[in-house]
């Protein structure tokens, strides 16, 4: 295998129009936080760059809805991610933004050198154009009825409604966003990528040269490149994005999936104005992209095909994309704020950061879709981060001060069990390298866990707390060895746990990481003073789990609510049909449960002529059933009469049925005579 000096490490750009969810984090940027770590700690040369994506349509239709401008929008997000970021300790070098001036300079310079080599094709293709605003409609500027299931508002890229993703011209009766008029068709040219051009050396170099890559990815892959690749338009008819550097391009701007990947290269640029091209185009340096599933057949395909065109850029070595990550069994979504916010975790999970990433990586859907419940991260916070590994350092810490005043004692003789304890770790470096190199975190995660496993059950085992009353030599030597794997838990869980690290780290007084020094027992010498100890974690109440819990059905129902649509109008019927019905208001003389029924009421109305019972399945939306009594209802008089749980029913009392499925008795706007008819 080759041996590389370096290792460019670039994260997915996020869109700058919402903050980022727990997806985002698990799916990307932990597992590329984890890998730049490893490496730091092992003293390699690594750059880790990120930023947000800026341009693109749906930050104009954010914009545009709440009549701000597509930069006061990105303004925004970007501070909120880059926060997010900083918050959850991911250490990119440098965290930039697509709008910067570097980018914008270097976009172009690369569209240009492409072009000027001949690496592009130009191409005319009809596009619906707005007559009454002047401009091209990007797909989700159209909005129509759905082919497929009648929704009228479906989007030209894509129904809502129901799933189906679309073409513009699939919309029956399509409409401009903008003005709301018809569109018309009209003949636009664009800058293409001929990917088909591309396609002989992207099948050796991806299905030949690189069958270590992930199966997700390299499959993904082998099914564009089996399909055969298609000329990608670079350029769009839009007023937000890089002008397209190029006679007769007016109001063409590069598409955004063309000028993202290169702001991993700006963005380097700007953090080392003259060592740059070392990170980029240097065949000792190796380029990781670490992405979510979404986006292989970009950093598999398009931005490789870029980067050869241009032809002065390394390729990537490796692109470890992730499946995604679902909330409580649904997909994570913004727009129906399914998600777990970063910012809104911090507020209401103060300090804990790290239990989020130890949750987010121990359910990584490294290699098929996974699922984030709150349920599990209760369990995994108090059954593995406290009571495995927070309650091994407690002990060894704590029975250290309370022997030894806080200072590491001295090792004596080891016995049998002590060398059997140190075995056991003894590969913990390379059985972790092996797992980090192959961008296992899962695994490597569990394996840093185990570690402290080890340790609790070398405390349990040996119980030094029962060996002090008899025995303070042997004392000594378990205290101290303790304390060595405590060392090296600080070490392990630094890629994964960096604030727990950094926390342990100061409480033995360890000088510093290395990843060198994993898997020894020397770390900290005898006579050493160590730091006060404090807890690692702590555990997760109920309460906090279950509030959590009803936020998100709370969502549940807003969102239900806000899909609401009135159901399909019935066949007409005639006056005389209607007639038939005899609806009448009567005055509740009594209500109550029917008993063993959680939906039933039984009322007592009276009708004008007499009394009648009539029994209403509306029990769970009036909890308190002698309230009702004295008002006055609507019913079915002529309704055929029913037995419902041995109780004969004379009648049906009506109300309406609310959008959440509540169910609200209907009552006259004044009090009439008992027996009147409904007309
Ligand atoms: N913004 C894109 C997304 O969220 C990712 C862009 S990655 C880059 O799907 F390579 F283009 F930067
Ligand atoms: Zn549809």
């Amino acid at each position: 295998m080759k041996t590389f000096k370096r290792t460019t490490i670039t994260s997915a750009l996020p869109y700058a129009n919402g903050p980022v969810h727990i997806g985002h984090l698990a799916g990307v940027y932990v597992p590329a936080d984890i890998y730049a770590r490893y490496l730091r700690l092992k003293n390699q040369e690594v750059l880790f760059i990120g930023g947000s994506d800026e341009h693109g349509v749906p930050i104009t239709i954010k914009a545009k809805k709440e009549g701000v401008t597509p930069q006061d929008i990105v303004d925004r997000y970007h501070g909120i991610i880059k926060k997010s970021f900083e918050d959850f300790g991911i250490t990119f070098d440098i965290y930039s933004r697509t709008t910067s001036a570097t980018h914008r300079e270097l976009a172009s310079d690369i569209f240009k050198t492409i072009d000027a080599k001949g690496g592009f094709i130009q191409q005319s293709s009809e596009q619906y154009y707005d007559e009454k605003a002047q401009q091209f409609l990007a797909d989700r500027y159209i909005t129509g009825k759905c082919p497929h299931c009648g929704n009228e508002n479906a989007y030209g890229d894509q129904c809502e409604a129901c799933g189906t993703s679309l073409n513009p011209t699939d919309l029956i009766q399509p409409k401009s966003t903008i003005s709301g008029s018809a569109p018309v068709m009209r003949e636009t040219r664009h800058w293409y990528l001929p990917l088909d051009q591309h396609e002989a050396w992207l099948r050796q170099w991806i299905l030949e040269d690189h069958k270590e890559w992930k199966p997700n990815v390299y499959g993904q892959c082998k099914s564009w490149l089996d399909m055969g690749l298609q000329p990608r338009a670079v350029s769009r008819d839009l007023d937000w994005g890089i002008p397209v550097p190029a006679a007769d391009a007016q109001g063409k701007v590069l598409y955004v999936w063309f000028d993202a990947p290169i702001g991993y290269i700006s963005n380097t640029k700007e953090l080392l104005p003259d060592s740059w091209e070392t990170w980029w185009k240097d065949e000792d340096t190796r380029l990781i992209h670490f992405i979510g599933k979404d986006n292989i057949v970009f950093h598999c395909i398009v931005f490789p095909a870029m980067l050869k065109a241009e032809g002065s850029f390394i390729l990537p070595d490796n692109v470890p994309a992730n499946e995604f990550l679902n909330l409580e069994g649904d997909k994570i979504s913004t727009s129906r704020n399914w998600a777990v916010w970063l910012h809104e975790y911090l507020d209401e999970f103060p300090g804990k950061q790290d239990v989020l990433r130890y949750v987010l990586t121990a359910n990584a859907p490294e290699t098929k879709d996974n699922d984030f419940t709150w349920k599990d991260f209760q369990a995994r916070n108090n059954n593995e981060l406290v009571a495995i590994y927070g309650n091994f350092i407690n002990r060894a810490l704590v029975l250290t001060q309370k022997y030894y005043e806080g200072v590491v004692p001295e090792c004596g003789t080891l016995n049998d069990y002590d060398r059997q304890t140190l075995e056991e770790f003894a590969n913990v470096k390379a059985d972790l390298e092996k797992l980090l190199d192959n961008f296992k975190f899962r695994d490597a995660q569990k394996e840093a866990m185990n570690l402290a496993r080890i340790g609790n059950k070398y405390l349990a085992d040996t119980e030094p707390w029962k060996l002090a009353k008899t025995d303070m030599d042997r004392v000594a030597t378990v205290m101290h060895l303790s304390l060595q794997i405590a060392a090296n838990l600080a070490i392990a869980f630094e890629p994964f746990l960096p604030f727990s690290s950094e926390k342990l780290r100061r409480m033995l007084n360890l000088s510093s990481f290395s990843w060198d020094n994993l898997g020894k027992i020397d770390l900290l010498p005898a006579g050493l003073q160590l730091g006060t100890p404090e807890l690692l974690f702590e555990k997760i109440e109920d309460e906090i789990i279950a509030a959590q819990v009803q936020k998100l059905l709370d969502t549940k129902k807003a969102n239900e609510a806000a899909a609401w649509q009135p159901a399909a109008v019935k066949p007409n019927v005639s006056f005389d049909e209607f007639m038939k019905t005899d609806i009448r208001v009567g005055t509740v003389l009594e209500c109550q449960k029917v008993p063993k029924s959680d939906k039933l009421l039984q009322f007592k109305i009276a009708d004008g002529m007499n009394e009648r019972t009539i029994l209403s399945g509306i029990a769970e939306y009036y909890p308190n059933p002698s309230e009702l009594i004295g008002r006055q209802v609507c019913f079915i008089a002529n309704f055929e009469a029913r037995k419902l749980r041995g109780i004969f029913s004379e009648g049906m009392i009506l109300s309406a049925e609310d959008a959440d499925g509540k169910l609200v008795l209907i009552q006259p706007s004044a009090t009439v005579s008992n027996g009147v008819e409904v007309k």
